[in-house]
């Protein structure tokens, strides 16, 4: 019969053959991902855990124990996990490549997390494969590969009773205004959106469905958020020894709260 230390061998090959893996991840019982990029992705990695965790954990306390989330891109499952460590109960996964989900899917088994479930679908069509409400939502390192990227929110916003932690590269602010119809009608600016390439990174497993996407200012995702009904909208501060990026506001996160409960549709 094979001892536990020989089950955990067994499984720790199980999860390196599963690799390359993008994350480092630890599951519990000495098992763990070895990222292939930690040298140049850790610190920024160790900053957004740090802030989606202190966001999720101030605002829901001792009830997170009682809370159903979804994390909309998911990938490996990074921040699913993380979610389950902060004991979260019940966690929906969300990705658009199958490839990436599998892993997460086979990595909750093997930590034997069977509260944790998995949709393949692309997060502009969440409504036609995810019908549930979720108190908390994730939504990082997303909405900046998507050429979509406020229909995404409105997805996941329809399907948010309470947070949204949204992460995110944000472009310089765009300030102005605009005429509209005729000379003397002003529209102005509410923030904007940079329109970026991102053809050069198509065998990227990290990108969006096509290589267009649109990278929000912080004003601009603010308004969203407001306009879809998260009537406090506040940016989460990066720790002092954080990710440079984080640090001078390239990068944020950013938590939108509903006072009212959401009945989807
Ligand atoms: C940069 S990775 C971020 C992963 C993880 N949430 C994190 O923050 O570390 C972006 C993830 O979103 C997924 N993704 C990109 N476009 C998507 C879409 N339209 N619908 C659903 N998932 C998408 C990618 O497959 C990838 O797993």
């Amino acid at each position: 019969m094979p001892t536990p230390v020989d089950k955990n061998a067994e499984l720790q090959a199980r999860i390196d053959e599963m690799g390359p893996w993008f994350y480092d991840m630890e599951i519990g019982n000495g098992l763990r991902t070895t990222s292939k990029v930690a040298a140049t992705h850790d610190d920024i990695h160790v900053t957004r855990r740090e802030m989606v965790s202190r966001a999720v954990q101030s605002h829901f306390g001792d009830r997170l124990q009682g809370v159903n989330a979804m994390d909309v891109g998911c990938h490996e499952g990074y921040f699913s996990f993380l979610l389950r460590e902060l004991g979260v109960p019940k966690i929906h996964g969300v990705d658009l490549r199958l490839e990436s989900l599998n892993k997460a899917k086979a990595l909750a088994e093997i930590a034997g997390h069977d509260s944790m479930t998995w949709t393949h679908c692309n997060c502009e069509a969440l409504d036609q494969h995810v019908q549930d409400q979720y108190e908390l939502c994730l939504c990082v390192g997303l909405i900046y590969h998507l050429e979509n990227p406020i229909r995404c929110l409105r997805q996941i916003a329809d399907r948010c009773g309470e947070m949204i932690v949204v992460e995110t590269q944000v472009c310089n602010e765009i300030h102005g205004e605009t005429e509209w119809g005729r000379q003397e009608c002003r529209m102005p600016y509410q923030g904007g959106f940079a329109l970026i390439d991102e053809t050069c990174f198509d065998d990227n497993p990290e990108t969006g469905a096509s290589p267009l996407a649109l990278c929000p200012s912080p004003a601009a995702l603010e308004t969203v958020l407001k306009a879809l009904g998260f009537d406090r909208v506040e940016t989460i501060a990066p720790p002092e020894s954080g990710n440079e990026q984080m640090l001078r506001g390239k990068r944020v996160v950013v938590a939108g709260y509903r006072s009212q409960g959401h009945q989807s549709g």
